[in-house]
């Protein structure tokens, strides 16, 4: 397989590649029974699909606006009217948890002297947050949230956002994340992407440029020797 080493900069998605979503304790269970599994992916399918309607209906909120308005549809759907369930969720999105491997491979990658940073569709405020909680704030060169152009991912203008940001060429950069649809957005716009495949989905019937898959972030240190 291809070294990265040649790549000079690192951009991670944040939410599902960098930060899990996925709550680690079972109190979700208590409050929300048999129905947590389908609350977890109900809110998750709807933040998404939020994001991208209002991207065509040119109708942009912010990610946590959106994060919250995706929980209340699921809770709504699912019945459950517990409000201990907001305060137990939305944290995963402002004092998130870093993904197996994260911080190694962010190490590795500062030790080579490379630029790493987040491109995101969560706000300024959500990642700085998330990345002081877990300790990325002292090796984040960058840290891009499509906040600024209220656009989200995966429209090209976002990722020409972190291209001027990053002031790189489109061939010193690197991007990773688990999410297809960002795949997919950011390889067809021309970014190299390291597609973290940690659940072992299946290939998304969608356009893809120049795409590397690997199993985990500390799998991808293997492909930074020179
Ligand atoms: C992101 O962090 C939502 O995972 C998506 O941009």
């Amino acid at each position: 397989m291809a070294s990265l080493y040649s790549k000079n900069v690192f951009l991670f998605d944040a939410f599902g590649t960098l930060f899990k979503t996925i709550p680690i304790d079972d109190e979700l269970k208590k409050i929300a029974g048999s129905k947590s599994d389908l609350l977890l992916q109900i809110w998750r399918r709807k933040q998404l699909e939020y994001s991208w309607l209002r991207n065509q209906m040119k109708r942009y909120v912010p990610f946590d606006l959106i994060t919250k308005e995706a929980l209340f549809y699921a809770m709504k759907k699912c019945e459950i009217a517990d409000n201990r369930i907001l305060e137990l969720l939305l944290p995963i999105y402002h004092q998130p948890v870093l993904n197996d491997g994260a911080s190694d491979l962010i190490l590795t990658l500062k030790k080579l002297g490379k630029q790493v940073g987040i491109l995101s569709n969560g706000t300024l405020e959500m990642l700085r947050k998330g990345a002081a909680k877990t300790g990325l704030n002292t090796y984040l060169d960058f840290i891009i949230s499509v906040d600024e152009i209220g656009i989200y991912k995966p429209a090209p203008e976002v990722y020409e956002l972190a291209q001027q940001k990053t002031n790189a060429n489109l061939s010193e950069i690197l991007f990773f994340s688990s999410n297809q649809w960002d795949v997919s957005g950011a390889s067809c716009f021309g970014f190299e992407v390291a597609w973290v495949n940690q659940y072992d989905e299946t290939k998304e019937e969608l356009p893809f440029g120049q795409v590397i898959e690997v199993k985990s972030l500390a799998s991808a240190i293997d492909l930074l020797t020179a």
